[in-house]
């Protein structure tokens, strides 16, 4: 179903949440709005699959509608991988729940600061982040360090704020800008909408999920992706060293 969310002059912005309204027409709207989208969910599915043996536990945090999960399910074939698709928004996981039938993914209705990742080979956390309050940024990536397996790999994807504004040529914002007015977006349908995140989408630079993937103990932190300002990112918890006898 076509975004027409901000279509029409609204007269009080409200602040943008995960509403069935949204869920209903979220594949559209989020193809349409983050550049690099339909490259980073079948990477991230092909990631995970590369990175993943049997028996292996994968979470999806923020999974939505389940994209990131569906990509591994099509890229995995181990009968035993486990997906636990984890999202707090109930419009966006009865729904994945409704469309995704697959013995190997379970959904989890909850926040993820109640969901213990333990033992996870691979963790997703696409396009979530953003939406945490910053505060508690830092002790959740810290605790899916320590809660993840040896050797485990997280998928973040987010969007970066541009730092410093460029002296020549036009800004990422701008061009972000021009780009959903391409994909069929109107200016006031992009102006309403940038309103309505503004309160809820607060976006940190490259160099602060850098220093927070480090700060947290994960090791190998590599920028996989970028396009204007949306980056992913893929960083490991270490292997268990051996005991040298
Ligand atoms: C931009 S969407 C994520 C897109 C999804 N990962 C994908 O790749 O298609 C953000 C999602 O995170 C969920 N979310 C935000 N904060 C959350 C929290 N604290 N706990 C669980 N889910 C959360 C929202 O409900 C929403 O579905």
């Amino acid at each position: 179903m076509q975004d027409e969310i901000y279509r029409m002059q609204q007269d009080h912005i409200v602040d943008f949440a995960f509403t069935a309204e949204v869920a209903s027409v979220f594949p559209d709207m989020i193809r349409r709005s983050v550049p690099g989208y339909e490259l980073i969910v079948p990477m991230s599915g092909l990631m995970a699959a590369q990175h993943v043996t049997d028996d292996a536990i994968v979470f999806d945090l923020g999974c939505s509608l389940g994209a990131c999960s569906l990509a591994l399910l099509k890229y995995c074939q181990s009968d035993s991988l486990k997906i636990i698709a984890v999202d707090n928004a109930p419009a966006m996981i009865d729904r994945a729940q409704q469309s995704i039938r697959d013995p190997r993914i379970s959904f989890l209705k909850d926040d993820i600061e109640n969901v213990a990742v333990t033992g996870a080979n691979v963790v997703m956390l696409n396009f979530v982040v953003q939406f945490l309050e910053p505060a508690k940024r830092d002790a959740l990536i810290k605790r899916l360090a320590q809660e993840m397996a040896p050797g485990g790999m997280l998928i973040l994807s987010e969007k970066v704020s541009e730092q410093p504004a460029p002296d020549v040529g036009a800004s990422y914002a701008e061009l972000h800008h021009m780009w959903k007015q391409a994909n069929g977006y109107s200016a006031l349908e992009v102006a309403q909408k940038r309103q309505a995140l503004e309160n809820v989408m607060r976006v940190q630079t490259e160099a602060d999920h850098n220093q927070r993937l480090h700060q947290a103990g994960f090791c190998g932190v590599r920028q996989w992706f970028r396009c204007l300002n949306w980056a992913s990112f893929i960083a490991y918890t270490p292997e268990i060293s051996g005991t040298g006898q």
